[in-house]
């Protein structure tokens, strides 16, 4: 009898497992990943606004709160009870869902990712969980229902996102330095909260496309992930979650692994590499300030200019990503007339460019310092996005160009050699900012080559570039050279050197070529001389450990005359999936 009980129990526990609420990132067919993220790929452009009581401050969000529990000593400025007791004096009486989201749209943006909750814990929506027991210093749900201003400023960005035709998504810091409860002991009141809190934003605002998570901290056994998962897909089975949800966790089980990576990667203030195996979005602040901050108002943030801000695009979107561009309104909810008139700036360019941007993919060239080009997937045409008005040559495609003219029809001049391609720009032809040349081809531009451009002198080596050869390295035991590649590093623990002797101080760029067949690794390069500071970055997906890519790590600076080791390592060792190296370089900024 008993096994009998037993046995049913069991059936009916396969039966509710099998019933149960699918995760996409869990188990879905590499198909249906494809259609569920295509409107994310295909509209390149969003807009992320970090904005709360913290604005009144001017110090960053979260991080200008003095005495916090995570974070470091970075950016403290405000007093902890002068910053928790902002929320008192928070009354953005000039904010105007409606008039930013029809900016946005007019600067051609298809998407909003709002914070909600920052990592100082304070909700921009009439909450019904509870933040604070009763009786504590702070009201109960710490929320915008306790700020003097009365409205659910949730409820209005997501009436005027929904007016505008744009998809809605939304920030959800689970790090929260103020919950009494959070990573204490196996985290369940606060698991309980934060899920409950993600139901709310998933429930009240009408249809929600994206959660954007924010990294987490804490063991896998702290966290009901699953059950945050199952809450999240029986809202919209086909909502996105990015790579920041689960990342951060220690110890998460293999099954889970994919959570991990999410539906795509977030490069964090700064331009993705060229990516095309998977997708990615680069949020990139508008008004950077001189501490690296600047997500949210800051009074010394130096708003970037419209060719900076159009090239950032143009370099994510030929680079095959997304951009998110941060706003930061003023405390009142109006914007900063500079960052305003960058949107406005945007918007007649995306008018008469956007061919070359929505629904396109980024390819076949490899985007660089040169600019770039998209192609659309089955159509005979591509588009060069070029940053310098000089002529372009570029390696030679497979397909025979057959026309070369702007958007508006300028026929512009090229030559189709054996080896390259070149473009030369007419007068008439050239944009202000970026220049986009439609190149109408004998057959579809079909996947990504990996052929590097030739553009201007890049072909060139630059005068004093430092070059590490292969042959030249010393290699930890997993690893040897094959060819013209340094091969076999699956194992995070193996790594790679060099020595480099430097007879001047100098500022370089730091340019790597590797291949990589599946995401998660993260590459790290450090030095033995204590006066230069390391660098880290995703290693881009190639798809083959045959295809390499060269990109951008960073850029490096050494302030004195002196010898180091300079060394490659495998950063986020329980992510790493094989790298095989083929270059590094440093070439010299002047
Ligand atoms: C970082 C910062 C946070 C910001 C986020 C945006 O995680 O902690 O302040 O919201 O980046 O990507």
């Amino acid at each position: 009898m008993r096994y009998l009980v037993v046995m049913l129990l069991s059936c009916l526990m396969l039966v509710k497992t099998d019933d149960a609420v699918v995760v996409p990132q869990l188990k879905e067919t590499e198909q249906a990943e494809t259609s569920r993220i295509k409107w994310f790929r295909d509209a390149k452009f969003g807009l992320f606004i970090h904005w709360g009581p913290a604005s009144i401050s001017g110090q960053e969000i979260s991080w200008g709160m003095q005495d916090r529990i995570e974070g470091g000593a970075k950016h403290q400025k405000v007093p902890r009870e002068r910053y928790m007791n902002l929320y008192k004096e928070f009354n953005p009486t000039e904010f105007d869902a409606d008039g930013l989201l029809s900016l946005a749209k007019g600067a051609g943006m298809e998407y909003i990712v709002f914070v909600t909750k920052h990592h100082d814990g304070f909700s921009l929506w009439e909450t019904k969980q509870n933040h604070f027991p009763a009786g504590a210093d702070y009201p109960q749900k710490y929320s915008i229902a306790d700020a003097p201003y009365d409205k659910d400023i949730c409820k209005e960005v997501a009436a005027a996102t929904k007016k505008h035709g744009l998809k809605l998504g939304w920030y959800y810091s689970t790090r929260d330095w103020t919950h009494p409860e959070y990573l204490k002991g196996d985290n369940q009141a606060y698991n309980d909260y934060y899920e409950n809190q993600v139901e709310e934003l998933l429930t009240d605002y009408g249809p929600v496309d994206i959660m954007w998570f924010d990294h987490c901290f804490g063991d896998w056994d702290q966290y009901t992930i699953p059950r945050l998962y199952e809450k999240m897909y029986a809202k919209n089975s086909n909502l996105l979650v990015n790579n920041r949800a689960v990342r951060g966790i220690k110890d998460v089980p293999k099954e889970y692994e994919s959570l991990v990576f999410g539906d795509y990667d977030t490069p964090e203030n700064r331009m993705g590499a060229y990516q095309h195996g998977r997708p990615w979005e680069s949020c990139m602040i508008l008004s950077p300030t001189p501490d690296h901050g600047g997500w949210s108002y800051r009074p010394d943030g130096v708003t970037r200019s419209l060719d900076e801000t159009l090239k950032l695009l143009s370099s994510c979107v030929t680079g095959d990503g997304n951009m998110l561009l941060n706003l930061a309104p003023l405390p009142d909810g109006s914007l900063k007339p500079e960052e305003k008139a960058i949107l406005e700036g945007i918007g007649p360019w995306m008018k008469k460019n956007g061919e070359a941007i929505y629904g396109t993919r980024g390819g076949p060239w490899i985007n660089g310092d040169w600019g770039g080009s998209t192609y659309k997937e089955k159509e005979n045409v591509v588009y060069l996005h070029l940053f310098e008005n000089k002529e372009i040559l570029l390696n030679r495609i497979p397909q025979t160009v057959l026309k070369a003219e702007t958007i508006d029809g300028i026929a512009v001049p090229f030559e189709q050699g054996e080896r390259t391609v070149s473009v030369s720009l007419p007068k008439e032809a050239v944009d202000d900012h970026v220049s986009i040349v439609k190149l109408t081809l004998d057959a579809p531009a079909a996947g990504p080559l990996f052929a590097p451009a030739l553009a201007g002198n890049a072909a060139n080596v630059v005068p004093g570039t430092l070059e590490f050869a292969v042959d030249k390295a010393t290699l930890t035991a997993g690893l040897k050279v094959d060819g013209d590649a340094i091969t076999g590093w699956a194992n995070p623990k193996d790594g790679i050197s060099w020595d480099l002797g430097l007879d001047s101080p100098g500022k370089y760029k730091v340019q790597l070529t590797t291949s990589c067949a599946k995401p998660g690794s993260i590459v790290v390069l450090n030095f033995s001389a204590k006066s230069a500071k390391g660098l880290h970055g995703p290693v881009p997906v190639t798809g083959d450990l045959k295809n390499f890519q060269t990109y951008n790590l960073g850029e490096v600076y050494f302030p004195n005359a002196e010898t180091t080791k300079v060394r490659l390592r495998a950063g986020h060792p329980h992510a790493w999936k094989q790298v095989d190296v083929k270059g590094l370089k440093f070439i010299p900024i002047n």
